[in-house]
């Protein structure tokens, strides 16, 4: 199947209860052949407003974080853990983040991104469970094959000083990750964790 083909299955789910609250859903966006691939949490109002994923404030501050590494929106890949917005915001329920379980596992075996930057706590969970942003943040890790890059959520960045310039300095070492990954030498610890060191950052 096509990304296309599955994103036109996305966005007709109705697998959980959020499908009767949006407005739109918001399957992702992005280059199919995406070497790095963001997963936020879920669409806020613009997002389901639009039907695209990051085009509020928050999206405002990855679109400027992914030009600080040289690369443009086009040649990334954009998603969330829910396609559609929890009402006023709230965290997806665990049910929910269950029921788009599939939608993402199949996006990312078709893209099959050489990274995928995990933007925030929710994100985190999905994929790498019983780890703490405020300590995990930053630290590539491979899981089955697939490294994942756990940072603080833009929007978090927005609001609470400091974690603004954590943000700035990991999204720096994206480039470095990948590099490493594709001469296919990514040193790992017995956490399966990169060691710090070889990113030489
Ligand atoms: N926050 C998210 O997690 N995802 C979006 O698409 C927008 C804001």
């Amino acid at each position: 199947m096509s990304l296309e083909e599955l994103n036109n299955q996305i966005l007709k789910c109705e697998k959980c209860a959020l499908c009767k609250t949006r407005t739109n859903v918001v399957p992702g966006e992005g280059s199919f052949k995406a070497e790095i691939m963001f997963i936020g949490e879920g669409p806020g109002k613009k997002e389901d407003e639009l039907g695209r994923p990051f085009v509020g404030a928050a999206g405002k501050l990855l679109d400027k974080l992914i030009e600080s590494i040289k690369l443009s929106r086009e040649d990334v890949y954009i998603a969330n853990v829910v396609k559609c917005r929890p009402p006023k915001n709230r965290d997806p329920f665990p049910e929910e983040v269950d029921s788009c379980r599939k939608w993402l596992d199949e996006q990312i075996e078709i893209i099959r991104p050489k990274i995928i930057i995990l933007l925030g706590r929710h994100s985190m969970d999905r994929f790498l469970p019983n780890q703490k942003i405020s300590i995990d943040h930053g630290k590539p890790k491979r899981k089955n094959g697939q490294v994942y890059f756990p940072i603080y959520h833009p929007a978090a960045a927005l609001y609470r000083n400091g974690l603004f310039e954590d943000l700035q300095k990991d999204f720096k070492k994206i480039p470095k990750i990948l590099e490493i990954i594709g001469k296919g030498k990514a040193m790992e610890n017995k956490k399966g964790e990169m060691e710090q060191a070889d990113l030489g950052i």
